[in-house]
């Protein structure tokens, strides 16, 4: 078959619906085998249940994200939201350029301090207490403040964003129509809900700009014209489902690496210029995003395969990071490994704009979160609960023991 289908249904469910290889909770765990296996054995295939190509392999996944005129980001679902990551160019490089200067290097960097003062503020809630939840308790609103603060909103609305961020990335409980509607309608709810909220304050900073970046926007032009307030409340849920969710579960990857394998935490702990390293190899080998759609615009040719133009297309990130033919000794966690070509943050035209910001937050909070505990464990009698999200590597909750 050839997969020639671009209703929304299409898209959602090859989003949404795991993979049939990988359903158990065990798989969805530890995933990394069986994409080793799809790789090897099935490098390009259509999967019929989930209407779309998986595609496995380094060099594939690299050359579909290279070539945004062949592989679409606008996946057929309409643009209503003013997403960018569903965005092709002219509109996208405009928009890319518009919110581009909020997020560079320097701009970035100035955050360091406070991002600083929230990893202490975090660290010294749970000091006294021996345990933490890294998710709940640290890699979960590090990133939040941060962002909240960046956007100009009250973090005292954390706790809303939070959850309204979890129910916007979970996929389907199971592959059952029921488990889809379910999901569905509580996308919409939350959609909904964070679409009021934003507009409220849009409308506020309207009438009284603040230095924010929601005023920054709202004084941005492209081409002389201003950012509907559907791109701007589009940017801004972004923001929060793409820059938090992702962030965390990075910060958290890397603590869940770090307690499987003593002797790296041991080594980054004596020698803390190794942390960039560290979240490299996290992002390589334990990916937040696994997995990224793209849309054939025609008929294309990929591994002897013909990939028919409307074809819902997913690149297998979490796999192609693992490949032999890209990197030595794949399966092993190595904090040397230098260079590290990981598609963790993408490749192209829609690179993650806000990797920086990732980079700097996972940098000083792992740096701090090491320096302050001698030890750091899992507690043992736990079991690890994947995020509901096919497209998600993280755990909802990772209870750690600490040393001091
Ligand atoms: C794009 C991953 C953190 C904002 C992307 C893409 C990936 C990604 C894979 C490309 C998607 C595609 O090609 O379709 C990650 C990971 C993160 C992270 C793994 C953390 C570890 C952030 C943060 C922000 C952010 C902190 C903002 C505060 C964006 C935006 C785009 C994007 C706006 C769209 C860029 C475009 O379409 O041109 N991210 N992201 N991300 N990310 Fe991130």
């Amino acid at each position: 078959t050839t997969g020639k289908n671009t209703t929304s249904e299409t898209e959602r469910y090859a989003n949404l619906i795991p993979m049939k290889e990988i359903q158990s909770i065990q798989d969805r765990l530890f995933p990394f085998s069986i994409y080793d296996t799809l790789r090897k054995t099935t490098p390009v295939r259509y999967d019929q249940t989930r209407a779309c190509w998986d595609v496995f392999r380094y060099e594939d996944v690299h050359y579909i994200l290279k070539n945004p005129k062949l592989f679409s980001s606008n996946r057929g679902v309409g643009n209503k939201q003013g997403n960018i990551l569903k965005m092709d160019p002219p509109k996208h490089t405009k928009m890319r350029n518009l919110i581009n200067k909020a997020f560079t290097p320097k701009a970035v960097n100035e955050l360091t301090q406070r991002i600083q003062d929230v990893t202490t503020f975090l660290l010294d809630q749970v000091k006294a207490k021996g345990t933490m939840d890294m998710i709940h308790d640290f890699a979960g609103p590090l990133p939040v403040i941060i962002i909240a603060e960046l956007l100009g909103v009250p973090t005292k609305d954390r706790e809303l964003f939070k959850t309204y961020s979890d129910i916007l990335v979970a996929g389907a409980e199971d592959g059952s129509d029921e488990a889809f509607k379910v999901m569905m309608k509580k996308r919409q709810e939350g959609t909904m809900f964070l679409n009021g909220y934003f507009k409220d304050i849009i409308q506020e900073r309207q009438r009284s700009p603040k230095d924010d970046f929601i005023s920054l926007l709202l004084a941005a032009e492209i081409d002389g014209e201003k950012l509907t307030e559907e791109e701007l409340l589009g940017f801004c849920i972004l923001l929060l489902v793409a820059g938090n969710e992702t962030t965390t579960n990075l910060i958290a990857n890397a603590v869940r690496y770090m307690v499987e394998d003593t002797d790296i935490q041991e080594q980054v702990r004596t020698n803390l210029s190794l942390v960039p390293n560290l979240v490299e190899e996290t992002l390589r080998f334990y990916p937040p995003v696994q997995a990224i759609g793209r849309m054939a615009t025609e008929d294309v040719e990929i591994g002897g395969y013909t990939i028919r133009k409307g074809a819902q297309v997913i690149s297998w990130v979490a796999a192609a990071n693992r490949d032999e033919q890209k990197f030595a000794q794949p399966d092993r966690f190595m904090l040397e490994r230098h260079p590290n070509p990981h598609l963790s943050f993408g490749f192209g035209i829609h690179f993650c704009l806000g990797a920086p910001l990732a980079r700097l937050e996972a940098k000083v909070a792992l740096s701090m979160l090491l320096t302050s505990f001698s030890k750091l464990e899992r507690v043992e009698h736990v079991e690890l609960e994947p995020i509901q999200s096919p497209f998600v590597f993280g755990v909802k909750s990772l209870p750690i023991r600490l040393s001091l």
